[in-house]
Formats: C-alpha cells, sequence, structure tokens
C-alpha cells in the first residue's frame, strides 16, 4: 500500500501534526490541515528569519522546511515527494490552521515556503524579483494579460510556458480576499478530459510552436516548444497557455482554438473554494489551472501569492529522450 493510501486509511494522523484526505470534489485533490499548534511551533521556530532572510538566503528556504518537516514528526516531505508525482493525485489544498487574515501573509509566506522546499525549489519569479510574487485583483484593471482582471474567466492554463526555467509545480496561495462572490479556482486533471486523446494524438501536438508574454512578465525572449509531451510512463502531459501561444498560421491557430474550447467545456473541471490562508498545490504537467470570474464590486479585492519552480526529489516528468 502506497503511504498515502495508507494515510488516508489510517485516523491515528494527530501524531505528526496533520490529517489528510481527499477532496469531496475529486478523489484526485487530496486535503492537507495542519494543526494548529505545529503552525504556531513553527512560527516560532523560525521567528528569527523573516521573509526577508528567507529572499536573501535561498539556503534557509530548504532550512525552515526542515524544521517543519520534524515538527511533523518527518512524515510530510515523503507525502508532498509522492503525491505531486503520482499521477493519479497530484493536487493537494493545503490549509495551516490559524493562519487566516491578511495580517499574517508573512507568516503565510513563510509557511508555503517551507513546504514548497521540501520537494522542490521555487524559481526566480521575473514580475515580481523574487522566488515569490504577490499580486492583488480589483474591482478595476489596467494590466496587459488576464491574470489580474475580474470580471472574466481566466482559461485553463499551464504555467511555465514562455520561460525556459522547468516549472514541475505551482503553488496559490489565498493571502487576502474582500467582497468577492464567485472567483474559484479551476482545475482540469489531463486523464479525466474528454477529448484528450484525441488532442495529444494529432500531429500538431508535438510540432514546436512559438511562446511569448507581454511586457508585465519581464521575460523579452520568446520560447519554442510543443503543447505536448510524453512523461516517463508514456502518457501525455502539457505546456499550454491560450493567450501566450504564437500560433505561425491558420492551421495551427484554428487546432490551437479548437483546443481551448474543448478545454473550457469539459465536464470534468473541478471549481475549487480556496479559503484565505489555504493554497493549492498541483503538478504543473498533468494539471491545467484557471480562474473563475467575479461578480462585479467596487470593493472587491483579492490578494494571491505564487511560487512555481522544479522537483528536486523527483526527474521531472518529460521524457528525456526529447
Ligand atoms: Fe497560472
Amino acid at each position: 500500500m502506497s503511504l498515502v493510501a495508507e494515510k488516508i486509511e489510517s485516523a491515528e494522523v494527530a501524531d505528526c501534526g496533520f490529517t489528510l484526505s481527499p477532496s469531496a470534489l475529486s478523489p484526485r485533490l487530496l486535503e492537507v490541515r495542519f494543526e494548529r499548534s505545529v503552525v504556531s511551533a513553527f512560527l516560532e521556530a523560525i521567528a528569527d528569519w523573516p521573509v526577508q532572510a528567507l529572499e536573501y538566503k535561498s539556503m534557509l528556504r530548504f532550512r525552515v522546511g526542515k524544521i517543519l518537516n520534524e515538527l511533523c514528526a518527518n512524515q510530510l516531505q515523503p507525502l508532498l515527494v509522492e503525491t505531486l508525482v503520482n499521477r493519479d493525485t497530484g493536487a493537494l489544498l493545503i490549509t495551516p490552521e490559524g493562519l487566516d487574515s491578511v495580517e499574517q501573509a508573512e507568516d503565510m509566506v513563510r509557511f508555503t515556503t517551507a513546504v514548497a522546499h521540501l520537494f522542490g525549489r521555487s524559481n526566480y519569479d521575473a514580475m515580481s524579483g523574487q522566488y515569490y510574487a504577490r499580486f492583488v485583483v480589483q474591482n478595476q484593471d489596467s494590466s496587459d494579460s488576464y491574470l489580474r482582471q475580474a470580471h472574466r474567466v481566466m482559461e485553463l492554463h499551464n504555467d511555465g510556458t514562455f520561460v525556459e526555467q522547468d516549472t514541475d509545480y505551482v503553488l496559490m496561495l489565498k493571502i487576502d480576499e474582500q467582497n468577492m462572490v464567485g472567483g474559484n479556482s479551476l482545475l482540469l486533471h489531463l486523464d479525466d478530459w474528454e477529448d484528450l486523446d484525441s488532442f495529444s494524438s494529432n500531429p500538431l501536438a508535438y510540432r514546436e510552436m512559438r511562446w511569448s508574454a507581454p511586457p508585465s512578465k519581464n521575460t523579452r525572449k520568446d520560447v519554442f516548444h510543443s503543447v505536448f509531451d510524453i512523461d516517463r510512463s508514456g502518457k501525455p502531459i502539457m505546456s499550454y497557455i491560450d493567450q501566450f501561444v504564437q500560433p505561425k498560421d491558420d492551421e495551427e491557430g484554428n487546432w490551437l482554438t479548437d483546443l481551448s474550447e474543448s478545454l473550457e467545456g469539459s465536464q470534468a473541471i473541478l471549481s475549487v473554494p480556496v479559503p484565505v490562508g489555504s493554497f493549492l498545490l498541483i503538478n504543473n504537467h498533468f494539471w491545467l489551472h484557471g480562474r473563475d470570474k467575479f461578480t462585479a464590486h467596487p470593493g472587491l479585492r483579492r490578494e494571491l501569492m505564487r511560487q512555481r519552480g522544479y522537483f528536486s526529489h523527483a526527474k521531472t516528468l518529460r521524457n528525456p529522450q526529447q
């Protein structure tokens, strides 16, 4: 029996400081809840290291991970490593109890940093100039992508499509939410998508395409890769976002539009409410993510933080032959 299955079956999880259970939305999405006492003990143990210390010294991100793992009887690291690469799961909704208001934003960043650096390393984020990025969504917006635009769906996509860094995971934390109706996170597992076979078997699936981002992303260089790739077990994985792919002709443009319409119309999309202080952690190769639209409100405010990076405990899922 796998570690995860054992953990879900076992009622005796209190001794490791967190509980694990499958989400009511899908058995692929696992919910992890950290006890308040562990969260408090963690923050006390790292009291000397504010977020700035973690920004300046990369090595400390790993040390805070080690401290959290030890407080969890060394059960957390193997659980994260296993669930994130497991094709049957690969998605976690994590809640540290007691971290649930915007005044605790820095503590939330420190906690997510510890979790992320138990199985990987978060990449430099060109939008913020740090290993994480905090950003606000409000009622009015003048930005150049749908990231901060509230009143429309942000379509399903993978992250890291227009950068050269490996992006094996995406971590999305909800720091604040005011006057918000709607706006759930949207998730789709590739194996639940009705049209995976037809799109991933099309010759265009593996044709190299050009990807480039608008100025706010601070990445000037185009990158080239196909929409689909094959993982080590021979299953399709994706690296796709509708806004930043630059089809070279009508054949590519129309195939991509068909692909987008199929994804957005899938009946298997999960609509996941993420409470303030909770965060989603997903395998970026076989989970697509997006965001539902919000209802307009003059006082609407949402603050989010993201970290994206590579797995340090497992090779990237891409087939080494390619
Ligand atoms: Fe994204």
